[in-house]
């Protein structure tokens, strides 16, 4: 069901903007300028989003969840309490892009089938935005040619 799908979507946008958050303020190595402001335009970009999900599932006429206990409870992005090494860091967003990715290519195709446009439309961008995403972080982990 469309609108469920946007709950799980919203949850696993918040979890993906928290993490983002964590690893922003906690990301360390030589190249922490950059590292930093990587993780603040990714944290940002994501939970721009937020607002236009959650007013998506009020459209359909549902309520939108908006607390930690149903987010954790909905979301495809696992939490992380730990501080992980700035490599790892990486790794793991990245894998959340992709899971990001499969998350509103599946809705994209469940929203085409009810004949919601706007909504399938916003999909695409998602999929342009964590696409993105996980390519500017593959690039940062590839290891430089000697
Ligand atoms: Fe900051």
């Amino acid at each position: 069901m469309l609108v469920e799908n946007l709950k799980t979507l919203l949850a696993s946008t918040e979890t993906f903007s928290l993490k983002s958050r964590n690893f922003h303020w906690n990301i360390e190595g030589s190249n922490f300028p950059q590292y930093h402001e990587f993780y603040d335009t990714l944290y940002t970009d994501s939970y721009a989003t937020v607002d236009i999900i959650a007013e998506y599932i009020r459209v359909l006429n549902s309520y939108a969840p908006a607390s930690l206990t149903r987010y954790a409870e909905l979301t495809v992005i696992q939490d992380q309490t730990k501080i992980p090494r700035a490599e790892l860091m990486f790794q793991e967003s990245f894998e959340d892009c992709q899971k990001m990715i499969q998350l509103v290519v599946e809705i994209f195709d469940v929203a085409t089938q009810e004949r919601q446009q706007g909504i399938a439309n916003f999909m695409a961008e998602l999929q342009d935005l964590y696409s993105k995403k996980a390519w500017m972080i593959r690039s940062i982990l590839k290891k430089e040619r000697e």
